[in-house]
């Protein structure tokens, strides 16, 4: 048994930090970060939490498949950025939402929701639910080091949001981890233990730009070979890919080396910046909602990050 996307939600905080406003915090620039990257704003929660955002995605996503909160049999939420390490934030969602069916969290940082994707395809498959919502919701500006001009620039709030119901609409999928914290990492908050010796560094985001970079580009290009392959399709079939929106330039790459024009990718990396898990349910809904999208289309997402990670699927419209 598969699954098929029966609605989708997104939601950002209303508060946009421009390059210029971070021009004033850090030694950057807007070209810089345009040029470098393609951000141009990003979204921040000023006072919502995670859960709080991902409340806003995941109701959005019910009314558009026309689905009540009670009716769900399962919520997966990918983030990297709880509000707290217990609960998970899919248990603080589904409170919010008003459902009552089992709730947990995945992490597997940017690749998230892929990965969340995969999980609620085969609880779908044991489990016989017969409604799943899957989310990646992340407040990444709490855990963002607002005086490193490295990695402020780069990311954003946000929460996106499908529910899925039984259909054969997924028709390939990939899932990579090349474990290490070398290049990208966070640390977790350390309590008061007198008996833990070990030095560790704050809790915030740690990240090699550089080699974060090459293995985006290596892994997007071939998990989307590997994604066709799979389905029997080629690049040519894909009407529409919805990358993780980590850099311009990184898609940019990944497009020229298999040879997909540019138009295929969803691209909005320029309005919301990085959000991590959130960012491919949050391109993956502009996308369903600007209509673009005909019947038999065939759809890949693909995403990359820490873990290191990365993750993707083809999906039927
Ligand atoms: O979603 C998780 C996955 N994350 C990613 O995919 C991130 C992938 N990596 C990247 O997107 C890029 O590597 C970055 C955007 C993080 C950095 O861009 P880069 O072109 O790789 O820059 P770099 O690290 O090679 O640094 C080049 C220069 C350095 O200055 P020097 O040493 O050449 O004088 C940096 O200090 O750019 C400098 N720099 C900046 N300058 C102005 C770094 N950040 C900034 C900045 N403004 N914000």
């Amino acid at each position: 048994m598969g699954f098929k996307v029966l609605g989708t939600g997104a939601y950002v905080p209303e508060r946009i930090v421009t390059n210029d406003e971070l021009s004033q915090m850090v030694e950057t620039s807007d070209e810089w970060i345009v040029q470098r990257v393609g951000v141009k704003e990003r979204h921040v929660s000023v006072d919502e939490t995670n859960a709080d955002m991902g409340i806003k995605a995941a109701e959005r996503a019910l009314e558009a498949a026309g689905i009540r909160a009670e009716e769900l049999g399962l919520i997966v939420t990918a983030t990297c950025t709880p509000d707290t390490l217990c609960p998970s934030t899919a248990a603080l969602i589904q409170r919010g939402i008003g459902a009552s069916c089992p709730a947990f969290d995945v992490n597997s940082a940017c690749s998230g929701f892929l990965f969340a994707l995969e999980t609620a395809a085969a609880f779908m498959e044991k489990n016989h639910y017969k409604y799943v919502l899957v989310l990646g919701a992340e407040h990444l500006s709490r855990t963002v080091d607002w005086t490193d001009r490295s990695t402020c620039v780069i990311f954003g709030d946000g929460a996106g949001a499908a529910v899925l119901g039984e259909g054969q609409s997924n028709l390939a999928s990939r899932l990579f981890t090349q474990g290490g914290d070398e290049v990208l990492y966070i640390p977790a908050g350390r309590g008061n233990s007198p008996f833990y010796t070990r030095e560790e560094p704050q809790h915030r985001i740690y990240m090699n730009g550089q080699e974060t970079f090459k293995f985006a580009v290596r892994r997007m290009a071939e998990d989307l070979q590997l994604l066709c392959a799979d389905a029997g399709l080629t690049t040519d079939d894909l009407s529409f890919i919805v990358p993780h929106q980590a850099n311009t330039r990184i898609i940019d790459l990944t497009a020229r080396r298999l040879k997909i024009p540019m138009e295929k990718f969803v691209l909005n990396i320029e309005k919301y910046g990085n959000t991590s898990s959130a960012s491919v349910p949050i391109s993956f809904d502009e996308l369903v909602r600007s209509g673009k999208l005909k019947k038999g289309d065939k759809i890949a997402m693909c995403a990359f990050g820490g873990g290191l990670s990365s993750a993707g699927v083809i999906l039927e419209w």
